[in-house]
C-alpha cells in the first residue's frame, strides 16, 4: 500500500514525471494511448517502449508494469527521485530488479496513481483497487454534470477519479470509501494533482457523512451482482442488487434540496416482475433520470464479468445456480440520476445506443429540463408552445430491398441518442421550424390525412411529449427569441 507521502514528496514526482512527458498528450502522441495496453496490445507497446530513455523506463514501470533492471534504473531515473519513489511506495527492488507497485493513469490533465496489475495474483488481491482507465470510472466521469456546486460527495472513490474531476466544479469535496488502501490512493493523488479540496473519510455507504448533505453526490459502486466477495472494488455482501438499492435510498436523506445523485448501477429482472417497477421502487422525494444500456441474459453477463477478472469455472456454475435460485431472467446496467424535489416526481428512462466517449453531463443536465418542462405542460400549454427540431438531430433514410422502409433519426451528441420512425412521422417532424406553434404543426399535418381529428391530436402530443424528452424537439422561449 502506498505510503503516507507529504505534499513536498508528491509535488516532486508530479515535476518530475511531467518534466518526462508523462501526460495524456505524449502518451498518446508517443504510445497511442495513455493508458496501460488491453489485451493484444501488451507487444505493441513493448515496441513502441523499446528504446531505453527516461521516459520508456517509466512507461515500462507505471503503464506496462514490467519490471526494469537495476542498472538501466539508476542510469535513467536521477538518484533522488529513486529514492522519492521508493520511500513513497512506488517501486521496489529486488534480485537486481525494480518493480512498480503501482500504475500511473494520465486522465485528461490528472494524473492517478493506483494499484499495480500484479497486486491481483497476490494475498493482496481482495482489496485491489481500480486503475483510471477502466472504463466504469471513465463512463461515470463523461456522464457527470459539471454545473458549479458548494459541496460533493464520491462515495466509494477507488483511486479518487471521481472525487478529483469534482474538485474542479466543487467548493469542497469529501470522498469515502470502505478501504483505507482506496483512501491513500485519493490522497495521494489528490496532492499529486495538487488538490486541495478533497476531505477523505473511512466508512460503509453514508456512514462516515451521516450528518452531512450535498449538492451532488457520485458514486460507482461495487454493484456486480455476484454470489462472490472475492473484490471490494466490485463485489458487495448484499443479496442481488440491494447494495444498490441501499444507496438509491439512503441518498435523497444526504442530497440538499435541487442536489443531484449520479450513480452507476446494475439491477436484476426477476420473472414475472417489471425492471421499470424495480427500480421505481428504490427511489423516493427525487426525479429520475435513468440512462439504461443494453440488458444482458444471466449468461452472458456471467460470462463478461468473468473475462473482466479470471474467475475459474466452479465460480461461474456457483454464479450462474446464483442467478437461477433468484428467477433472474435478465441484468440491467445503466445511471442513474436522482435530483432532490418535493412534490409529485417524474421518473425518465432513455436507452443509450452505444458508448459514452466525450462529456456527456450536459446532455443530460438538458434530458432533465425536457422533461421538467413536458412536466409543467398540460395538452393545451403544450399546443401553445413553440418547438424547433434540435439542431444536431439527423435523419437517415432505412432501405430494404430498394424499398423505404423508414427514418433513422441520431443526435449527434454525446449520448447518440437514436430512434426509428415511418415517414408519415418523419414529415410531421419536419413541421417543427420554431417558427409557428405545435397547435400550427398539429392542425398543418391534421389536413393531410383523413384521421378522426381528437384521436390524431391525441397521438402527435404523444410523438411531440417522446421527441422532447428525447432532445429531438427543443422548446423555443418565444418570450427572449
Ligand atoms: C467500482 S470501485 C469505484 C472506484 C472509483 N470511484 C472509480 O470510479 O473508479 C468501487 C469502490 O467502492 C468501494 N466500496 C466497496 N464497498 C463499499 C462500501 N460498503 N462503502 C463504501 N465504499 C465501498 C470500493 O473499495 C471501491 O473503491
Amino acid at each position: 500500500m502506498i505510503a503516507n507521502p507529504d505534499i513536498a514528496d508528491a509535488q516532486q514526482i508530479r515535476a518530475f514525471l511531467d518534466a518526462q512527458g508523462y501526460d495524456s498528450t505524449t502518451l498518446t502522441e508517443t504510445l497511442g494511448r495513455a493508458r496501460p495496453p488491453a489485451e493484444g496490445e501488451q507487444q505493441q507497446m513493448f515496441d513502441d517502449s523499446r528504446k531505453i530513455t527516461t521516459p520508456n523506463v517509466l512507461v515500462r514501470l507505471f503503464l506496462l508494469g514490467s519490471p526494469v533492471d537495476v542498472a538501466t534504473y539508476e542510469e535513467f531515473i536521477p538518484q533522488p527521485v529513486r529514492e522519492l519513489f521508493e520511500r513513497v511506495g512506488l517501486t521496489s527492488v529486488s534480485d537486481g530488479m525494480v518493480d512498480a507497485r503501482v500504475v500511473i493513469i494520465p486522465v485528461e490533465d490528472l494524473l492517478f496513481a493506483s494499484d499495480a496489475f500484479q497486486i491481483l495474483g497476490s494475498d493482496e488481491a481482495a482489496e485491489f483497487i481500480l486503475p483510471a482507465s477502466t472504463h466504469s470510472a471513465n463512463f461515470l466521469r463523461l456522464l457527470t454534470m459539471r454545473g458549479k456546486v458548494n459541496t460533493a460527495l464520491d462515495l466509494g472513490c477507488g483511486c479518487g477519479i471521481q472525487a478529483l474531476f469534482a474538485a474542479r466544479h466543487s467548493v469542497s469535496v469529501v470522498a469515502t470509501d470502505i478501504s483505507p488502501r482506496a483512501l491513500a490512493y485519493t490522497r495521494f493523488n489528490a496532492m499529486l494533482n495538487n488538490i486541495h479540496n478533497v476531505e477523505c473519510l473511512e466508512g460503509n455507504l453514508f456512514e462516515p457523512v451521516a450528518e452531512q448533505s450535498f449538492d451532488l453526490i457520485i458514486s460507482n459502486p461495487p454493484f456486480v451482482i455476484s454470489p462472490s466477495e472475492s473484490f471490494v472494488y466490485r463485489d458487495n455482501a448484499m443479496e442481488l442488487d440491494s447494495f444498490c438499492e441501499a444507496l438509491v435510498r439512503e441518498a435523497p436523506a444526504h442530497l440538499n434540496t435541487g442536489g443531484h445523485l449520479q450513480m452507476l448501477s446494475e439491477w436484476v429482472e426477476i420473472a414475472g416482475e417489471s425492471w421499470q417497477d424495480r427500480i421505481a421502487g428504490w427511489i423516493r422525494g427525487c426525479d429520475a433520470w435513468v440512462l439504461h444500456a443494453r440488458p444482458l441474459a444471466p449468461a452472458s453477463y456471467v460470462q463478461q464479468r468473468s473475462r473482466d477478472i479470471s474467475v475459474n469455472s466452479d465460480a461461474t456454475d456457483d454464479w450462474t445456480a446464483y442467478f437461477e435460485k433468484h428467477q433472474v431472467r435478465a441484468v440491467h446496467p445503466g445511471m442513474l440520476t436522482l435530483r432532490r424535489r418535493a412534490g409529485d416526481n417524474w421518473l425518465h428512462v432513455q436507452s443509450l445506443p452505444g458508448d459514452v466517449v466525450s462529456p456527456a453531463g450536459q446532455v443530460i443536465a438538458d434530458g432533465i429540463d425536457a422533461v421538467d418542462f413536458l412536466e409543467a405542460c398540460d395538452d393545451d400549454s403544450l399546443l401553445e408552445a413553440t418547438l424547433k427540431v434540435a439542431d444536431d438531430l439527423a435523419a437517415e433514410t432505412m432501405q430494404s430491398d430498394g424499398k423505404v422502409t423508414g427514418i433513422y433519426l441520431k443526435l449527434n451528441n454525446a449520448l447518440a441518442t437514436d430512434a426509428e420512425i415511418d415517414g408519415p412521422v418523419a414529415a410531421f417532424l419536419n413541421l417543427f421550424s420554431g417558427e409557428r406553434e405545435v397547435s400550427d404543426c398539429v392542425n398543418e399535418f391534421a389536413a393531410t390525412t383523413d384521421a378522426d381529428a381528437d384521436k390524431l391530436r391525441g397521438d402527435l402530443l404523444s410523438i411531440i411529449r417522446v421527441f422532447v424528452s428525447r432532445g429531438f424537439l427543443v422548446p423555443i422561449d418565444t418570450d427572449q427569441a
